[in-house]
């Protein structure tokens, strides 16, 4: 199967720090992986440069099996065909739930207002904030501001969705409205791929989980294989730290 997102070798560099150190992975039509790892293993540098938001100082990023950076691909085309959802969802002030959820529609998709709004309210029914849609963020708790920053990536029909610990910054109730979404996702097929420490979301429905460290891929595995003899001491140590 060719992956949708791959990257190969990929290293990114800041001074003298290499956050991310020649990671190879790929995530296929429909699947669900979860990264998961100590803060600065270089969780959130990967997702950005497979989102194509930063470029990688080596290593190559391929998207549907074409290499993004050696080929003259119009960047910001691909760049509307992956979703992102970050720790904090920004949403604008001013703009209500289904305004915001819109604008990408409209100003990157170039859809007319009719069926930017149409698009907008079916990704808020899909992550169960219709009646929310004409509340202003200031009127919502996080956890629905995020599930308004979801629906803002998914409205958009990408073909992969990278999370970059969507829920970290949310109390413990309000988390797992946000999981259960994603789960609803993941259930129906969305292809994504999840940096976070939600080891029961990455149970139930991660077809892999990666374990970073120090800018590297540790370990991958089933969550079966991680959850009952992961092979590495730092994979069980960092589990078990989570876990409690
Ligand atoms: N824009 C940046 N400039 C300089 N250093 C950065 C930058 N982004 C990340 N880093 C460094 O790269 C390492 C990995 O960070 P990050 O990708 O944020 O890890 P994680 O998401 O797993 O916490 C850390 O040492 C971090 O300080
Ligand atoms: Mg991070």
């Amino acid at each position: 199967m060719t992956s949708i997102l791959e990257c190969r070798g990929l290293t990114k560099v800041y001074g003298k720090v290499i956050a991310v150190n020649n990671v190879s992975l790929g995530i296929g039509r429909g699947e669900t992986k979860v990264i998961f790892g100590p803060s600065g293993s270089g969780k959130s540098t990967l997702l950005r440069c497979l989102g194509l938001l930063e470029k990688p100082t080596k290593g190559s990023i391929y998207f549907n099996g074409v290499d993004v950076y050696a080929s003259k691909q119009d960047l910001n085309k691909l760049r509307a065909r992956i979703g992102f959802v970050f720790q904090d969802p920004s949403l604008f002030r001013h703009l209500t739930a289904l305004g915001n959820v819109m604008l990408g529609l409209k100003h990157v998709l170039g859809l007319s207002d009719a069926e930017a709004r149409r698009k907008a309210y079916e990704a808020l029914k899909l992550v169960k904030m219709e009646d929310w849609a004409n509340y202003y963020p200031a009127q919502l708790s996080g956890g629905q501001q995020q599930r308004v920053g979801i629906a803002r990536a998914i409205s958009m029909d990408p073909e992969v969705v990278l999370f970059d610990e969507p829920t970290a910054a949310l109390d413990v109730e309000l988390k797992w409205e946000v999981i259960a979404v994603m789960r609803d996702l993941a259930e129906r097929g969305t292809t994504m791929l999840v940096a976070t420490h939600e080891l029961r979301f990455a149970r139930e429905v991660a077809d892999e989980m990666i374990f970073m460290d120090q800018g590297q891929i540790i370990e991958a595995g089933s969550p079966d294989h991680f959850f009952t003899s992961p092979n590495t001491e730092r994979a069980r140590k960092f589990m078990a730290k989570i876990l409690g």
